[in-house]
């Protein structure tokens, strides 16, 4: 599976979301995740992301977000479109710290 980092968080472009094969992206108020179970490992979001938020599994920086990715795609609202990041989203791009911060 891909999963997406806190790199998304306040960036929130969801170009991710207009490539996916499989509408596995779901939404929080700040930042998007992926149900690993549907996720079908295409990689197609990894390269779309402006904050390169979007990882595979396999990768050792993903490894604490898997948990996350899970457990919230079973609460949030599935999203199917693109919509306006906001509107300092790019103030945010590669920002440290911000699952902390700006968690929702
Ligand atoms: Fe969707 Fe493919 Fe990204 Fe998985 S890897 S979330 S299936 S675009
Ligand atoms: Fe987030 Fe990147 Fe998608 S910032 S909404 S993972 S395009």
């Amino acid at each position: 599976t891909y999963i997406v980092t806190d790199d998304c968080i306040r960036c929130r472009y969801t170009d991710c979301v207009e490539v996916c094969p499989v509408d596995c992206f779901y939404a929080g108020e700040n930042m998007l995740v992926i149900n690993p179970d549907e996720c079908i490992d295409c990689g197609v979001c990894e390269a779309e992301c402006p904050a390169e938020a979007i990882l595979p599994d396999s990768d050792p920086r993903a490894e604490k977000w898997i948990e996350i990715n899970r457990e919230y795609s079973a609460q949030w609202p599935n999203i199917t479109r693109q919509v306006a990041p906001p509107p300092d989203a790019d103030e945010f791009k590669g920002v440290q710290g911000k699952f902390e911060k700006y968690f929702s």
